[in-house]
């Protein structure tokens, strides 16, 4: 779920919804606004669907001051306008949003608030109803009573609060805990939101909200105080981005455009992080402790994971030490038996990911060294590891990810490069990263040229059945659970990757006349046999597309990849798929950027 609020100008309508539109990767389920004008009049709107269901409903009296926003990703309660935030009390004096989960919110119900009436099915609710029942019932201030709620949360829930009260509508009462949260400071009015993006169009300067903290944001003041009361100082920071880096620009799609700046991506990567004689630049510090350390643990979730599993190829091979790939939702709960000095890399492209959170926050508790690869400056994965290297991809806003893949992978490479030379490994000196990536931009900008083409494919193979695979061995069965991962979350086709090798112990079964199977070839060792598998499910009516490797290629193939370092093959590899997944989605006529159920950034467990 995405979050705003905003004190202080008489432009709040507008600032919420835009910064909402901005949030809208966060969830698009439902959506809601709660405005204060300060003399009086306030107004409550909301809508089932997108943000612009919304700001179709906006009228010209809807005006005020103050006033706070939320698009829904659903948790507790289907999506419905009485579930949608702003959340209420009953006598309409506190409006609260809320990202997160009170795993609680049951037994708070049941212990406080029994006769009270609920409009909603959210655990959110019970949180604004308590508020009230201690400021009404027991007289309490609406800052102690709001602390004396957090104190009842349960340590394993998550939230990001913004609180109103009509009694002292030019205030917002701010509170986090796991879920992202930060203050935007303007001149005269100030801003929260969940994400720094929501707030550029206002203010470049930023402040920091820690778990445990009470803010009171005022238009001209920002109170921070702990739970025992202590006012906390905190330093602002600035955020260099371009509002406009979000925009879409003539493109139908932000998923299109993202894929189209992958060339441009892999150049920005080589500029950041790699010298004229093509040695990385990587912190030294950083280098040290890995050099320490007698295994590589990488955590993900989603796509990021999928980018952890080819990166852990790379470590290996360039740097000799031994590399696991975990997903962070398993992880944070079954951690396996420990290596004794292990060292923790994180993939997340938002940096907000609560299931990367929770093992970030247990491997810090056991002390372990960790460092964050994400394309989001100053989040909170960011924040909270040893150490952070950015992806420097540009805003990326279509839910399916992929140039933060692609970005990933390369970042993966520069640090394997980086670490293997440190440890003065041959096949690190003689990877020339500079050259490769050199060779995967111009190769990435013929694929993105061959639309016309993928568009095809996609049109002929995959528009009309209900499942499809993708296969390959190695590094090509990482990039099949990509390419699959890619096809289903936008066009619902049923997609799923697997090691060609064993497609033959069960999975076969599934094959049928014109079920399409995408065999990706890239490397010399099992190419032959990759080709034989594709030859079994030929012979049970399979249509076979194939993204092969130009010097393995065939004259039957399907799409051909420049060749590049086998290490490097995932960037390109990709692409194609990328591509046959937006054909389908937009040929079925399907909102792309925005898939049904999903968000972009899931901030909670
Ligand atoms: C969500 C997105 C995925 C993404 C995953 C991990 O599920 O829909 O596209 O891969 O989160 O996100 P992260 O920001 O941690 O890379």
């Amino acid at each position: 779920c995405g979050i705003v609020g905003v004190t202080g100008t008489n432009q709040s309508v507008s600032i919420l919804i835009e910064g909402l539109e901005r949030l809208e990767y966060r969830g698009y389920d439902s959506a809601g606004i709660y405005v204060n004008d300060q003399s009086g009049n306030d107004y409550l709107v909301k809508r089932v669907g997108r943000i612009v269901n919304l700001k179709n409903a906006i009228t010209p009296e809807i005006s005020g001051s103050t006033g706070i926003g939320h698009t829904r990703w659903a948790t507790h309660g289907v999506p419905s306008e009485t579930n949608a935030h702003p959340h209420f009390s009953n006598d309409e004096r506190f409006y609260l949003v809320h990202n997160g989960v009170i795993e609680n919110f049951k037994q708070l119900k049941e212990e406080y608030l029994s006769g009270v009436e609920f409009k909603s099915d959210t655990d959110t609710e019970v949180i604004v109803q308590l508020i009230d029942r201690f400021v009404v019932e027991y007289n309490m201030d609406t800052q102690a009573a709001f602390l004396k709620v957090l104190r009842l949360v349960s340590d394993d829930s998550s939230y990001a609060f913004v609180l109103m009260d009509r009694e002292t509508p030019d205030t917002l009462f701010v509170a986090k805990n796991k879920s992202p949260l930060l203050v935007g400071v303007g001149d005269g009015f100030n801003l929260v939101a969940s994400d720094a993006v929501a707030m550029l169009k206002q203010t470049h300067t930023f402040m920091e909200i820690q778990d445990q903290e009470i803010v009171v944001v005022k238009p001209a003041e920002i109170l921070i105080t702990d739970f025992d009361g202590n006012e906390m100082k905190r330093d602002t920071f600035q955020v260099e981005m371009d509002a406009s880096a979000a925009d879409k620009g003539t493109y139908p799609f932000y998923m299109l455009k993202e894929v189209d700046e992958q060339p441009a991506v892999m150049r920005k990567i080589v500029q950041n992080y790699l010298n004229e004689d093509g040695d990385p630049v990587v912190d030294s510090q950083l280098l040290e402790s890995i050099k320490e350390a007698d295994r590589i643990y990488i955590i993900g979730a989603g796509t990021s994971y999928h980018a952890g599993l080819v990166g852990a190829k790379m470590f290996e091979q360039l740097t000799n030490i031994p590399t696991e790939v975990h997903i962070s939702s398993e992880f944070a709960y079954e951690q396996p038996i420990m290596s004794k000095k292990p060292f923790f890399i994180f993939l997340t492209q938002s940096g907000e990911t609560a299931d990367s959170r929770e093992v970030l926050v247990n491997v810090k508790k056991q002390g372990w060294p960790s460092l964050t690869i994400t394309n989001v400056p100053k989040s909170t994965l960011s924040r909270e590891a040893d150490y952070t290297m950015l992806l420097h991809a540009g805003p990326e806003i279509a839910v399916a990810s992929t140039k933060a893949y692609t970005a990933q992978v390369a970042v993966e490479a520069v640090l394997a490069k980086a670490i293997g030379e440190y440890l003065k490994h041959p096949r690190a000196a003689e990877f020339d990263l500079k050259h490769q990536l050199g060779l995967v931009a111009v190769g990435m900008q013929a694929l993105v040229d061959s639309k016309e083409k993928l568009e095809s494919v996609a049109s002929r193979y995959l528009s009309k059945p209900r499942n499809a695979f993708y296969i390959g061995r190695g590094t090509d069965w990482s990039v099949a659970l990509e390419s699959a991962l890619k096809l289903k979350e936008i066009s619902y086709v049923q997609a799923e990757g697997f090691a060609s090798g064993e497609l033959k112990h069960g999975t076969i079964a599934l094959i049928e006349s014109q079920t399409p199977v995408i065999g990706i070839i890239t490397q010399d060792r099992t190419a032959g046999l990759t080709r034989s598998n594709l030859q079994e499910v030929i012979s049970r009516g399979a249509s076979v597309i194939t993204i092969v490797t130009k010097h393995l290629a065939q004259t039957d193939d399907t799409i051909v990849l420049p060749d590049v370092d086998p290490l490097l093959t995932p960037l390109l590899s990709v692409v194609p798929a990328q591509l046959l997944a937006y054909y389908t989605s937009l040929g079925k006529g399907l909102d792309v950027d925005k898939p049904r159920n999903l968000a972009k950034s899931v901030t909670v467990q």
